[in-house]
């Protein structure tokens, strides 16, 4: 057998891989599944990218680029974060391949073994994964549904207090549960981050543009300007741009940071795709009206999925601000109370009964909650949720 390396040996497998196994061999067997699992926007790339995209290529726009992007798009991201109120220069910008290798990069260059890292749960899956893989120890922190599953500043205090601490990922507006912090809840945070001077925030605001209480979600540096120097903010264009496929996202940040980010990059992939990078300045021309179309389908379908969860006896559902997905509360249906072990258990028995594909909680360090992705059109989402509670009440009327 061939010896892995240790690194690769502390990144666990997804938890939901024997979820989506089951799912895709049900729909091969021809069962008409509803996956409420994706991560992407159900949306085309909008029109214009993709022509400029396809001009690029015509033009020649085919070779290496600089590792850090072309100046252009570099330049243009700046812009666009000047737009919101805040001072960006350039060579504060790294374009990547996807925010998750911005991420990645981040993580490789910002923490050394031992290091200490705080993410509130529930997190996205990628957080503990990169962090170990860096060698890193995620210091998860749990949230709450009846705090619409926010970090507040008592626990914040209470969780860097330790003295290996080194950083805090924030996901705003979240992946899983879709909270966003308001600018009094961030400018909270910074207070507590102000006494913690040696702790780096990784800012994670890849879904700031689907945003249901204005154009763009606060953004943590521009809210508390003083933390600049040790702020890391994430974005892309996957999910606001619906260009998932595409693979192109940026770091914001300290420019020796973004140039550490540079070197590795220079390193392992070279640089994000180049007629990529030509046609994501065409993604940042876009007039607003194309985000703010995109945004209003969205938060109908989070009206309605709310309203259709919250009518199942047992379960509870926050209205999150942002993102595309929801993060009901089933805790009552597992553990002690409930008819399931798990969520594990929860999950498989709607896949087999009510022929639903959902994320257990426990995949984001939460478990007793489901995550939603309402990526879908309106009546595939009422059907979903209504076979779930079918399924649900069937078990009460046994
Ligand atoms: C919270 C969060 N951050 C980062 C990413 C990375 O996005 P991408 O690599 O597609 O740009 C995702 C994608 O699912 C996400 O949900």
């Amino acid at each position: 057998m061939i010896r892995l390396s240790k690194r690769i040996e502390r990144v666990e497998p997804s938890p939901t891989l024997a979820i989506s196994a089951r799912a895709k061999a049900m729909k091969a067997r021809g069962i008409d599944i509803i996956s409420f699992g994706a991560g992407e926007p159900d949306f085309e790339t909008p029109e214009e990218v993709v022509e400029a995209g396809k001009a690029a290529m015509d033009a020649g726009k085919t070779r290496y680029t600089p590792a850090s992007g072309i100046p252009e798009l570099r330049a243009a991201v700046a812009d666009d974060y000047e737009r919101r109120g805040r001072n960006v220069d350039p060579d504060q910008v790294i374009m990547t391949v996807g925010g998750k290798q911005a991420l990645y990069n981040a993580t490789q260059v910002l923490f050394d073994p031992g290091d200490e890292v705080v993410i509130p749960a529930p997190y996205w899956v990628s957080y503990p994964a990169q962090l170990h893989l860096a060698g890193a120890i995620p210091k998860a922190i749990t949230t709450d549904v009846s705090e619409d599953y926010k970090l507040r500043p008592q626990a914040l205090r209470q969780a860097l207090s330790g003295s290996s601490v080194r950083g805090l990922i924030l996901c705003s507006p979240s992946n899983p549960t879709g909270s966003t912090y308001s600018e009094e809840e961030l400018q909270e945070l910074a207070a507590v981050l102000r006494d913690f001077p040696d702790v780096l925030v990784l800012y994670d605001a890849m879904y700031d543009r689907i945003y249901y209480d204005g154009e763009v979600a606060p953004d943590l540096v521009a809210v508390a300007p003083s933390l600049a120097g040790r702020v890391l903010t994430f974005n892309g264009f996957s999910k606001t741009y619906s260009m998932t496929g595409w693979r192109l996202g940026y770091a914001i940040g300290p420019s020796e940071v973004i140039a550490a980010m540079g070197i590795l990059q220079s390193q392992s992939t070279s640089n994000a795709t180049s007629f990529v990078q030509y046609a994501a300045l065409e993604a940042l021309a876009l007039d607003d009206s194309v985000i703010a179309e995109r945004r209003d389908a969205f938060r109908g379908r989070r009206d309605l999925i709310v309203a259709a969860l919250c009518a199942i006896d047992g379960v509870s559902c926050p209205t999150p601000s942002g993102a595309f997905y929801v993060f009901p509360d089933f805790s009552s249906f597992v553990g002690e109370d409930g008819q399931f072990e798990d969520d594990l258990e929860l999950t498989k028995y709607l896949l087999d009964e009510a022929e639903v594909a959902v994320v257990p909680g426990s995949a984001f360090g939460s478990p007793g909650g489901l995550r939603l992705s309402y990526a879908m059109d309106s009546k595939t989402i009422t059907e979903g949720v209504e076979r779930i509670k079918i399924s649900l009440n069937a078990l009460t009327d046994q």
